[in-house]
């Protein structure tokens, strides 16, 4: 039997041809029972893919899927992270989705109040379950005890000077224990006990709606405020490096458009994704 057709009145479809060669034999795990006006209230579960937000980008060219639509994997294969890094991610053990959205009320100046709303409902999930020493890395991994839990990748469709489609993929470590790096970690390693996925993604999807809501009801200022009380690093002395020189700086701000602003030598520097990285010790 075929897949449904995506348009069907059904909430959640599991998509079980998409990937012929699929080995995963990891069963529809989610419902959704949060309380939210549109985000997740569609959901498309395949138990492997590449890419969650390659296959949301991909569903959505082909039909029309409504606004908050969740494409959700068991088994991620080839995850996408920024600057081309690749997510890595255990099967069946963590949070690995992207979220469908068609936010055309916000300017391209301001698309980096995704990132901000986005990374602050990641946080908010995290004191939720009573997290601490939760903050946020620029431009958005969230860090518990200075270790990764999650990482954002968001893709913007861009037309005229608004965003037509934006992609939020979402990589949140949950179940899984042990990582090839010693600088991520997991609700279960914080917690000390293993979690229910469905739970947790409910609660996350609640989360990042109220946020989204904000941002839509032009809260900027709101938003930018929580992201910087939350940003890893503000105020402080930190090490970085900029392609291939390491420096010394005091992160001072973060302008509209995305750009962290250093202090370095008395003097305030922009920089952009591709310019700096974190030398975390
Ligand atoms: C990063 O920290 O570099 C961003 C990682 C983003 C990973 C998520 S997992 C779900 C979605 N699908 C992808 O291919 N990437 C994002």
């Amino acid at each position: 039997m075929g897949n449904p057709p995506l348009n069907s009145p059904l909430g959640t479809i599991q998509l079980t041809s998409f990937n012929p060669t699929c080995k995963s034999n990891q069963k529809l795990l989610y419902k959704i029972s949060a309380n939210t006006l549109f985000t997740g209230q569609q959901l498309v579960f395949v138990p492997e893919c590449h890419s969650t937000n390659s296959l949301a980008s991909e569903l959505a060219t082909r039909s029309k899927l409504s606004e908050g639509t969740v494409v959700i994997t068991a088994h991620q294969t080839a995850g996408r992270g920024q600057r081309g890094n690749r997510w890595e991610t255990a099967e069946g053990m963590n949070l690995t989705f992207s979220i469908l959205l068609k936010p055309s009320f916000l300017p391209v100046k301001n698309q980096f109040y995704l990132t901000v709303s986005t990374s602050l409902a990641v946080a908010d999930f995290l004191k939720n379950h009573a997290v601490h020493e939760v903050s946020i890395k620029w431009p958005n991994d969230v860090l518990v005890d200075k270790k990764k839990i999650c990482g954002i990748l968001i893709e913007n469709v861009v037309q005229k000077e608004t965003i037509q489609q934006s992609i939020v993929g979402i990589g949140l470590n949950i179940n899984q224990k042990n990582f090839t790096i010693a600088t991520a970690t997991s609700l279960a390693v914080v917690k000390n006990q293993d979690f229910d996925l469905n739970e947790v993604l409910n609660s996350l999807l609640e989360c990042f709606e109220k946020r989204f809501l904000q941002l839509r009801g032009g809260k900027l200022s709101e938003l930018k405020k929580e992201y910087l009380e939350n940003l890893f690093g503000l105020g402080e002395w930190r090490r970085f490096a900029s392609h291939g020189t390491a420096f010394e700086g005091i992160i001072e701000d973060v302008e509209e458009n995305g750009a962290l602003v250093v202090n370095v030598n008395n003097e305030r520097r922009n920089y952009y994704l591709k310019d700096i990285s974190f030398l975390m010790s």
